[in-house]
């Protein structure tokens, strides 16, 4: 296989070749039986709030506040929606999903205008979500939690959950929910109905496209879909208005678990964990429990050539990650920054069904820098001092480009133990940091930077985050002010509800 962009006919074929290598065009194996009432669940409880127990008696699939009470005032220069989405839906009948990402997919809406806040969720009814509500049970095997007796997932499509982020195309016009084993579910902007999966093209139909596409300053798009086993990846090029320029099946090593990449301006940046998918025929249990840590092989950096997607390879010791922040390229040399995850095959498992709690949930996380200077043909991995810290963000104005600003969520060593999770937002910059701590009882989800857009300072803007009350069981939207971000938010609404725990978001101004 050449790394150029191949022949729709070729890309068709080695997408089922590597469908079919990967057990899922033959179904993930049928499931032993979860224990109904593990000790494992019960170290969960706490969680039963924010990660569906909310959803529970009377939850219709929807929730509805149309004017909320702003606490502070609402920015003039913000104005547009924020959507955010995650796991939603975790208990079907007598089955509760054991691992957070298994849950049904639910994205929330918060409409900025005017000084008035609104909010709307709706738990996404993908095929997946309508068959087993009919059915009264999860019939499928999902990401983290064995199901028994299971049903044969004859397409990736059929187990889409469509849980883990949003992506917006044509200036918001359209927007996805976005999984990473099947196809973006198109989604109704206004309503979020859903509206069936994205095909980008016939070659790539049912394929399955990333969670985190990058987004360049022009609006283009790359993404990518990743086949467990396959040994390749799958590389989409689509126009700002979402149409396909170009998709190409590029041969890659350790392409078994790819959760984020980065752009440059002339590269594609990926971080390939010594993370090996295991297809066994005789396999019982979760998809995630295919999995196994290969602390012998490298963290691989591949850089692909953006014009022709050619691959040069580096390497670094082993290490693990979900996400990576901006990259940018300065005189030849590529810099990123990623949150190191060494025990993500624990994280990915979960603890085991009757394992207790680590003693300090997120103490191994770490944020790194990485520097690629192609002409030299080295890396090297810097160590940044910041630690126990995830979902990274940035202007995404300058995605590709250098960029000032790292927004992270942050655990404080007072965060219980019981409780993972973070707590507190910080907002990294060269000359150092800021945080804000939301206090006891609050889990912060991720916060992300809007534009100032009545300011022409280049660094003028807002983070946007919720963050969730496990005791009152009630979410709040934050918005601070992005250059005093210790100063707490300028502008607060608490919803009368508590949302589920989610994952990422985007932010969508008004035109
Ligand atoms: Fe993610």
């Amino acid at each position: 296989m050449d790394n150029r962009s191949a022949r729709p006919d070729r890309v068709r074929r080695r997408l089922l070749a590597a469908l079919a290598g990967a057990g899922l065009g033959a179904a993930l194996p049928n499931a032993r039986a979860a224990s109904a009432t593990s000790a494992w669940q019960s170290t969960f409880a706490p969680f039963d709030g924010p990660l569906g127990g909310s959803l529970g008696g009377g939850f219709d699939g929807s929730l509805e506040c149309p004017a909320l009470p702003v606490e502070g005032r609402l920015p003039d220069g913000l104005s547009g929606t924020l959507y955010r989405n995650g796991p939603a839906r975790m208990r079907l009948g007598a089955t509760r999903y054991h691992h957070w990402f298994d849950g049904d997919g639910m994205v929330q809406r918060f409409s900025l205008e005017a000084g008035r806040i609104a909010h709307r969720g709706v738990l996404l009814r993908t095929p997946k979500l309508i068959e087993e509500e009919a059915a009264g049970r999860f019939l499928y095997p999902s990401f983290g939690t064995a199901i028994a007796p299971a049903l044969p997932v004859l397409r990736p499509d059929t187990i889409n959950v469509a849980n883990i982020n949003v992506m917006t195309l044509a200036e918001g016009r359209e927007l996805y929910a976005l999984w990473e084993g099947g196809s973006a579910l198109e989604l109704d902007p206004e309503t979020l109905g859903a509206k069936g999966f994205k095909k980008w093209s016939p070659e790539t139909a049912g394929a399955p496209f990333c969670a985190h596409p990058r987004i360049e300053p022009d609006g283009g798009v790359w993404a990518f879909g990743y086949v467990p086993g396959s040994g390749h990846l799958l590389v989409y090029q689509l126009s700002a208005l979402g149409a396909l320029r170009r998709q190409a099946f590029i041969e890659l090593p350790q392409a078994d678990m790819v959760h984020d990449f980065a752009v440059t301006e002339h590269y594609l940046v990926f971080l390939l964990m010594p993370l090996v998918y295991e297809s066994q025929a005789t396999y019982a249990g979760s998809f995630a429990s295919h999995f196994r840590w290969d602390a012998k092989a490298p963290l691989v950096v591949a850089v692909l050539d953006k014009s022709d997607l050619s691959v040069r390879r580096f390497e670094l010791p082993a290490d693990g990650l979900f996400h990576i922040g901006n990259a940018w390229e300065e005189r030849g040399v590529i810099r990123l920054g990623y949150v190191s995850q060494p025990e993500i095959l624990t994280v990915i498992q979960g603890r085991g069904l009757d394992a207790p709690y680590a003693a300090d949930p997120g103490a191994t996380t770490r944020w790194k820098e990485i520097e690629v200077d192609l002409a030299a043909g080295r890396v090297r991995s810097v160590a940044t001092g910041i630690e126990r810290v995830e979902f990274p963000r940035f202007d995404t104005r300058l995605t590709g480009r250098t960029s000032p600003l790292t927004v992270l969520l942050e655990r404080s060593p007072a965060m219980p133990a019981a409780i993972d999770g973070h707590d507190s937002v910080l907002a990294v910059r060269a000359g150092g940091c800021q945080r804000f701590r939301y206090g006891a009882n609050w889990i912060a989800e991720e916060h992300l930077f809007v534009p100032d857009r009545s300011s022409t300072h280049p660094e003028a803007g807002f983070l946007l985050g919720t963050a969730y009350d496990w005791q009152a069981e009630r979410t709040a939207l934050s918005i601070f002010d992005a250059r005093h971000v210790d100063g707490g938010p300028v502008a607060r609404v608490l919803l009368p509800y508590g949302l589920p725990l989610g994952l990422h978001g985007q932010f969508v101004a008004k035109t």
